[in-house]
This record gives C-alpha cells, sequence and structure tokens, in this order.
C-alpha cells in the first residue's frame, strides 16, 4: 500500500505547474462518443481517474490512436458494446457521463447505477428526469440504468438542483437531440463550460455558455476537433493553501486564475498576497493566516472541493471560524483526523467551528475522498515530527504528482510504499 511520507520543512519558494483539470478532462473524454470522428485532447492530467475513463471508453469499443503524456486521441467509430459496467463505475462515480452521450449516438446505453460514496449519497435522478423529457425510455433493472431512445427530442428541462455532471450528461445529449433544448438552472462550473467550448469547437450549436440557462441547437452529427483541457482551479487552490499555511512565495504557472476568483479573495482576506495574471497566480505570505468564514455552494461560489483543504487552513489559523458545507451531506471526514493532529474542530450536521491553534502534531493518518486526503498532506506540511497519510490511492484520482509538484518548491514528502 502507498503511503505519503511528510515533515514540515518551513516556507514554501518557487514555481509549480498547474495540470488540466480532471473534472474537465472526464466529461471532454465522454464527448468523443458523440462522434465518429477523432477527438484530440491536450493538456490531459495523468491521472487514475482518466485511466479508467479510457478503459471504460475502450471496454464500449473506442480507439486511444495516442494516448502520450498529457495528450489523447481517441476515435469511437468502432463502438461496439454500450454498456459501462460496475467493476468500473463502483471505483468512479463520474462514469455517468457515458449515458448521456452514447444514448444520444447510439440510441442506448446502458450504465451501472454509481450507488453510494463516501461523501454522500449522490443520487443521478436529475440526468435521468431529463433525458427523460428528452423522449428517452428509461428502465433500472439489476443495478443499471436502461436507456433507449430512435433520437432524442430537444426539451425544456428545469433542473431542480444545480448538478455538475447532470448539466453535463444533458448538453452532450441535446446537442444530437432534434429540435431545441433548453437548460436551466444549469451549472455554470468552468468544467461546464470548457466542455460546451470544446462541443461547439465540434459542430454543436450551444448558446448562454457560462450562464444558468443553456440553448441547444440539435445537430445531425458532430466532427473531431482539437481542445486543450482547461487548467485545475482545485489543484491550483489546494497549492495556494499549502503556501497560505506554510508561508512562502509561490508562482503558479498554467493556472486558470478567472475561474477561481472566489477562493483567491478567500487567501486574501486570510492574509495572502496574490498576483495574477492571464494563465499564472503568485502568492506571498509572510504571517500565519487568518480564520476565515466559509460555506460552499454552486459556482461562482466558494466550490466544496477546495471546502478541506481550507479547513485545514483555519486549523493553523489565528482566530475562530466556520465552515459550513452545503453541496454534499458527509463532507467532514477530515475533521476527526485533523483533530487527531491536533486541531480543535467541532462538526455538528453541515456546520464545522474551527478554532486555530499554534501547530499540528504529526501522526499516521488517512481519508477516504480525495480532498480530504489532500487536506491531510496541506496540515502534514506544517506539523511537527512526521505525518504519514495512508491510502493515497484517493490522492492520486486527482493530484498529479503531488509529491514531486509540492516537494519542488521545499517540501518534504516522499512517496513510501510498504506491502
Ligand atoms: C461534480 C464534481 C465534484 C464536485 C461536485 C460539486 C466531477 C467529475 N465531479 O460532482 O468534484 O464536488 O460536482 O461541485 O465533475 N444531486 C442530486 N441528483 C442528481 C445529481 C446531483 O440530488 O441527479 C445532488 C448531489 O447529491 C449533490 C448535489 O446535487 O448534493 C451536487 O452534485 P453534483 O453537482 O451532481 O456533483 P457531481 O456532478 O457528482
Amino acid at each position: 500500500m502507498e503511503k505519503l511520507k511528510i515533515r514540515a520543512n518551513g516556507a514554501l519558494n518557487g514555481e509549480i505547474t498547474i495540470s488540466g483539470a480532471k473534472n474537465a478532462a472526464l466529461p471532454l473524454l465522454c464527448a468523443s462518443l458523440l462522434t465518429s470522428e477523432t477527438l484530440h485532447l491536450t493538456n490531459v492530467p495523468m491521472l487514475r481517474d482518466v485511466k479508467t475513463t479510457q478503459k471504460l471508453l475502450q471496454g464500449m469499443g473506442a480507439r486511444v490512436l495516442t494516448d502520450n503524456i498529457h495528450e489523447f486521441e481517441i476515435n469511437c467509430n468502432s463502438i461496439n458494446n454500450t454498456c459501462a459496467p460496475y467493476d468500473l463505475v463502483k471505483t468512479m462515480r463520474a462514469s455517468i457521463l457515458v449515458l448521456g452521450p452514447t444514448l444520444a449516438h447510439f440510441g442506448e446505453a446502458q450504465v451501472s447505477l454509481p450507488g453510494g460514496c463516501a461523501i454522500g449519497s449522490r443520487p443521478v435522478d436529475q440526468h435521468l428526469k431529463g433525458l427523460e423529457a428528452m423522449g428517452a425510455e428509461i428502465s433500472i433493472e439489476h443495478g443499471y440504468v436502461k436507456a433507449r431512445a430512435q433520437r432524442l427530442q430537444g426539451a425544456h428541462i428545469v433542473m431542480d438542483m444545480v448538478t455538475v455532471t447532470g448539466t453535463e450528461n444533458l448538453l452532450m445529449a441535446a446537442t444530437l437531440a432534434s429540435g431545441t433544448t433548453v437548460l436551466e438552472n444549469a451549472a455554470m462550473e468552468p468544467e461546464v463550460t470548457d466542455l460546451a467550448n470544446c462541443l461547439v469547437k465540434m459542430g454543436a450549436n450551444i448558446q448562454g455558455i457560462g450562464t444558468p440557462t443553456l440553448t441547444i441547437q440539435g445537430v445531425e452529427k458532430l466532427h473531431g476537433c482539437t481542445h486543450s483541457v482547461v487548467p485545475d482551479r482545485i489543484e491550483a487552490g489546494t497549492f495556494l493553501c499549502a503556501v497560505a499555511m506554510a508561508g512562502g512565495k509561490v508562482v503558479l504557472k498554467n493556472a486558470a486564475p478567472k475561474t477561481m476568483q472566489t477562493v483567491l479573495e478567500k487567501l486574501t482576506e486570510a492574509g495572502a498576497i496574490i498576483e495574477t495574471g492571464e494563465n499564472w497566480i503568485s502568492i506571498d505570505m509572510q504571517q500565519r493566516p487568518k480564520a476565515i468564514d466559509i460555506r460552499t455552494l454552486p459556482y461562482p461560489a466558494f466550490p466544496t472541493d477546495m471546502q478541506a483543504q481550507f479547513m485545514a487552513m483555519n486549523a493553523i489559523a489565528t482566530g475562530s471560524s466556520k465552515v459550513v458545507e452545503t453541496i454534499f451531506e458527509n463532507r467532514f471526514m477530515h475533521v476527526p483526523e485533523l483533530n487527531r493532529m491536533g486541531a480543535r474542530i467541532s462538526a455538528e450536521g453541515n456546520t464545522a467551528i474551527i478554532q486555530g491553534v499554534e501547530e499540528l502534531s504529526g501522526t499516521t493518518v488517512m481519508a477516504t475522498d480525495l480532498r480530504a486526503s489532500a487536506c491531510l498532506v496541506l496540515a502534514g506540511l506544517v506539523a511537527s515530527g512526521e505525518t504519514i497519510v495512508e491510502r493515497i490511492y484517493h490522492l492520486d484520482r486527482g493530484y498529479e504528482n503531488i509529491e514531486q509538484k509540492l516537494g519542488n518548491v521545499g517540501a518534504i514528502i516522499e512517496r513510501i510504499n510498504d506491502h
């Protein structure tokens, strides 16, 4: 089992290059199902979830023509199986993203129901409701969603809540439907916008990109294109929190500051000096962070995927803070682990109250989700003694070479393998 061994080593200084966004790369890879031509993606992060998506598409008959580092050429003109099996879906809930494009292009799709996960029940009812409104016949049999439609029909869909992959699934499906689809209360996350921009390059007709109302005029077919995946705002935010906690001066290259305004404002409130250019962010932190309150909400408000990392920062900040998680019902699994490291956090329901402490103390910790694991790495960077973070396969789902990137700016962090 691989683990990370971390020792505090003072301030972080230097440069880190940000990878492409996991949450954009996954739907973009699935968009290849919408065309018989080749989709060429660049700036693809090398992550376990990307590999899982590749396996999923290959299992359906897709040909991966190039999988160079950070680059994929993928062709779906030989799809011979429209099923996403449980074995893969259970390891990655985003597998549900094959449902919309497969149904729209091939007239049928079967996707294993994802089931619960560590951070909550996460149902897919909005995905199914939208596809039904577009004329799909949907049944749940033997744990699988089975969907059929000769050709999807445009529809007016108002989503009950803002759902990121739900919006992406319906957006992809609508590109090949006959007539006009209006998606209201659509997610505005930058990864949805990135997908929409790529679909337009593929020949889709989409109005309202970046707003809560997407209007899609269906077309007969889409073609291939080349698209560069938007930089990962959550990876960038995680490294900014690391510097806000450890101190120092770091420049993030290949970043997208315009997609992370709220996070940058919160870091400024915590005492960091942030500067940005078109594709870089610099952070200068010369003081202990100040405690800041957070409430997670859909974009452009504060992202749930940054909640755990800011909790780690608040744990060592001056003063006390309140963190409210409104997106997922069970996303405080890092709290008991941070407390084992000496943090003073009490959580009840979706609210955590954090009393900042001067120092954390290293120990062996683990987390059962991706961002909670990242939060424990951050805590390890400033804790006294040694911190061992176990179960880092969660981290590898969403962070490319995290130990190397942090090591390059001065952190002492090492991957160890004990069987
Ligand atoms: C995506 C991101 C994930 C992020 C989350 C919220 C990807 C691959 N993952 O997950 O990193 O944390 O957005 O920003 O992009 N819901 C329903 N019914 C549905 C769909 C969602 O009740 O049909 C609920 C969920 O349980 C949750 C909320 O809506 O409480 C938001 O979930 P959603 O935006 O769908 O999350 P994901 O798309 O799974």
